[in-house]
């Protein structure tokens, strides 16, 4: 397979072959598959949010923290690591290695903080 470069286009078709390992993977699966509807719109909003983390677009606006706090009771550290993992091999397979080294990097330290979000805040 050829390796893509950090580019709006080549975002869409990783977040697109991200999403269909999400969706068959037994764990994490049913979570998005309950949880969306509409997945050629969630596929364009995970493809405008990641264009806005590697390549400063703007072109997400959205919260990710509360998106995920709704989905609290379902999600636990365990699926995070899972999360990752999928991402690393997916990012690995199609992308040049600078790339996915770089990918791999915000995607841990997002899943970091959205955990720190979920899981250890004291005021609630
Ligand atoms: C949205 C699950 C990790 C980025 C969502 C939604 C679900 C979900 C169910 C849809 C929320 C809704 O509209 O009801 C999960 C699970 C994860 C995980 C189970 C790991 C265990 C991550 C990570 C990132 C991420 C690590 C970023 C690196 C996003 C973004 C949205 C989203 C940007 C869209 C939020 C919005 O509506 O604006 N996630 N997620 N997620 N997720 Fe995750």
């Amino acid at each position: 397979m050829t390796e893509l470069e950090l580019k709006d286009e080549a975002l869409k078709q990783l977040v697109d072959a991200f999403y269909a390992r999400v969706r068959a993977d037994a764990d994490l699966g049913p979570i998005f598959n309950d949880a969306i509807d509409d997945w050629p719109e969630h596929l364009e909003k995970l493809a405008a949010f990641w264009s806005s983390v590697m390549l400063a677009s703007g072109r997400y606006k959205g919260q990710p923290v509360p998106a995920h706090l709704k989905h609290r009771s379902r999600i636990t550290p365990a699926l995070f690591d899972r999360w990752l993992a999928l991402w690393d091999c997916t990012t690995n397979e199609m992308m040049a290695p600078d790339a996915a080294a770089a990918l791999q990097a915000k995607a841990k330290r997002i899943a970091e903080s959205l955990q720190l979000a979920m899981f250890f805040r004291l005021d609630r």
